[in-house]
């Protein structure tokens, strides 16, 4: 976290984004037809506060009413709206249908090719009850955790409000990543489900995802049943294998099945989602029905503008957190219409996604920071070629947003007429923590802005002091939130070590959460988020651990150690450097790079290829014997090296400087 001379280390990235401060008023056009205006609204929460959280809670249909809406005597295993009952699947389908939406387009799904598939709230709710009684046929029963490794199509939503139905968390491996990964991922929840297809498909080609799946599976410890969707018709024949469900005959079986949405309590688990920390392992953030439900559907009307006339597409995968909040729970509980793409932005041209948002008329965008700069480098030419008018909210995810790059997505995509929120959250805090209120704020690009009301974040040094505005230190949250993350599964001990141990006072009873990641905050409460702290990286706005990939490439036959860092990179943000020391006797040729490279591939996905592998003799180590990371992160991205005089082998520098510049 810190350095050798304990300042934090996200002082040197500071002076790299420090630019004259821009602001930006919301546009006239928008703040008059807005969700949220009232500038006092962040004094309202903090007055009210927790029962300010009502508001969310009341966007929800509930079964039965919660007796408190916030239990903190076990914090921080907190309860959010504890004993009030309902259904995640009911307050995104049959409410929707029984206010008389019926009719009205709850998901609109583009695949790559270009067919297209729309399904109206009821359509929807029917292939759901269908879907909810297979799988119980199955014998999946409530609390059984079902996995669910499924690329862009409308099976992965339907799947994941099949199981919210009958009360069976869901645990989504996002499909890019290996068959390793998905059975980690099954062992870890003792998953005995999985629905997955067949294939999809990736700039035209047609990729075989069943035989990935089939190869997880046998690195699974227990038995599991197995539903195959068919995505690729005649394209890939004997799908199915021996010991597999087809998703279609199952739904066909099951048409006009009504099955009654299980009543949860508000603290029962919704689903489980695996992300990245700082050990190996990855962790399985729990996420429950009330709170998880209502701060998505809340943030997703008071930050994302949803109405449900509207036509909103956020592009991230639901394989992640943010597709989960942000293209399933939220807009659906707000009975919006949310679209759905399969494919690659790129494919068959560079103005895809324009002419999707034209040719749908879409009203609000969200997509990551790291896809802006792609699209800023294939040239403005793409997007002036579509009308984009009917976008009224720009939004971004996942990672800092550098101003330039913010101008670009405002003028070219936004034609200065739509707000930008910037939003800070992660998969561990539900949803949106920091970011303009789009109808309130003005922006300032490169900072997400203040913390939503109701959230106290504050940046502290290393002994949790509030430090000044303008000086980097470390984001912490200071109170809870109904969006938070319960536990990480079945282990409530990392839970505390992770993310509460650092700033709290357990002996007042004082719980602070810890993000791990380095800001700082200007004289007008707004922060920009300056990047993780820990042993994580940001690749294309995913979440990677260094000692996930460390321990790939250690497994290697001739590897002998190996470290891993994140390197500057133009359009990822981030990519991931690794320098190896090979064993006596293996060689550092090309063959051997490319095993490291297929490694890591194999353990994680094609997400986490190293983009350059650096051999070298030994890797720079203080005399403590800690290995100095930020060294080889500089020279990774290519910037000065600083001192090295506290090495206890500073000549080593020089020779992996020389050597990752030939090598990368
Ligand atoms: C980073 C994604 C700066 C941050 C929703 C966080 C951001 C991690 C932003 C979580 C943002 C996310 N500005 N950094 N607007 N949004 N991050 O769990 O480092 O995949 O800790 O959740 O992404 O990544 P995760």
């Amino acid at each position: 976290m810190s350095d050798e001379s304990g300042e934090p280390e996200v002082e040197v990235e500071l002076e790299a984004r420090l630019e004259e401060q821009e602001t930006f008023e919301p546009p006239e056009s928008f703040v008059e037809q807005a969700n949220v205006t009232d500038p006092g609204i962040y004094e309202e929460f903090e007055e009210d506060w927790p029962e300010c959280w009502e508001r969310a809670a009341d966007l929800l249909s509930w079964n039965e009413a919660y007796g408190t809406v916030l239990n903190d005597e076990n914090a921080p295993f907190y309860e959010w709206f504890p004993d009030g009952k309902l259904n995640a699947s009911y307050n995104c389908l049959d409410r929707h249908v029984e206010e008389g939406a019926k009719n009205r387009a709850a998901i609109k799904w583009e695949g790559e090719l270009g067919e297209t598939r729309t399904y109206t709230y009821n359509e929807l709710l029917n292939e759901v009850e269908a879907f909810a009684a297979s799988l119980r046929d199955l014998g999946v029963e409530e609390d059984d955790v079902v996995t669910l490794y499924m690329p862009m199509i409308p099976e992965l939503p339907i799947a994941m409000l099949a199981c919210a139905r009958i009360g069976a968390p869901h645990s989504v491996v996002f499909a890019g990543f290996s068959a390793d990964a998905l059975a980690t991922r099954m062992n870890s929840a003792e998953s005995e489900y999985l629905v997955t297809c067949d294939g999809y498909y990736r700039r035209g080609d047609a990729l075989n995802h069943k035989q990935k799946a089939d190869k997880g599976l046998r690195g699974v410890e227990h038995g599991v049943q197995t539903v195959v969707v068919d995505r690729l018709g005649d394209e890939l024949t004997h799908f199915l294998g021996n010991d597999a469900y087809d998703y279609g005959e199952l739904v066909a079986e099951h048409e006009g099945a009504s099955v009654e949405p299980v009543s949860r309590d508000a603290e029962d688990m919704l689903f489980l989602m695996y992300t990245s920390g700082t050990t190996g392992e990855p962790k399985g953030v729990k996420h429950t029905t009330g709170g998880y439900l209502a701060y998505t559907a809340w943030t997703s009307r008071a930050v994302l503008d949803v109405k449900p006339e509207d036509t909103y597409w956020c592009a991230a995968d639901i394989g992640w957190i943010t597709g989960h909040s942000y293209i399933v729970y939220g807009p659906l509980a707000l009975g919006t219409t949310t679209m759905m793409y399969e494919g690659t932005p790129d494919y068959p041209e560079k103005d895809r996604l324009w002419e999707l948002i034209e040719r749908n008329r879409v009203d609000t965008f969200y997509t990551a920071p790291t896809a802006i700069r792609s699209f800023m480098k294939w040239g403005e030419t793409y997007p002036d070629r579509h009308d984009l008018s009917s976008l009224r909210l720009l939004g971004t995810v996942g990672e800092p947003i550098n101003p330039r790059a913010w101008k670009w997505y405002y003028k070219h995509i936004g034609n200065e007429e739509c707000p930008i929120v910037d939003t800070w959250w992660q998969t561990e805090t539900g949803g949106m923590m920091i970011t303009t209120l789009p109808g309130i704020n003005e922006m300032k690009p490169g900072s997400a802005g203040p913390p939503l009301p109701g959230i106290d974040a504050r940046i502290v040094d290393s002994e949790g002091e509030t430090v000044d505005p303008g000086n980097a230190g470390y984001l912490t949250v200071n109170n809870p939130w109904p969006g938070m993350l319960r536990t990480l599964y079945n282990n409530d001990e990392r839970f505390i070590q992770e993310y509460w141990q650092e700033y709290s006072d357990e002996d007042s009873d004082e719980w602070v959460y810890f993000p791990e990641d380095g800001a700082k905050i200007d004289d007008d409460g707004y922060v920009t988020v300056l990047g993780r702290v820990d042993d994580v990286l940001n690749v294309s706005g995913h979440r990677l651990g260094t000692m996930e990939i460390e321990s790939a490439i250690v497994g290697i036959g001739g590897v002998a150690e190996a470290a891993v860092v994140g390197g500057d990179h133009e359009v990822k943000g981030e990519a991931v450097y690794a320098y190896v020391i090979l064993e006596d006797g293996s060689e550092p040729t090309d063959e051997m790079r490319e095993r490291i490279v297929e490694g890591v591939e194999d353990a994680i996905g094609p997400i986490a290829r190293p983009e350059a592998v650096v051999f070298t003799s030994e890797l720079p180590k203080t005399r403590s014997g800690k290995i100095m990371r930020r060294l080889l992160e500089n020279i990774a991205s290519g910037d000065e090296l600083g001192d090295t005089s506290t090495l206890r082998n500073p000549e080593i520098v020089d020779e992996i400087a020389e050597r990752a510049a030939v090598d990368t």
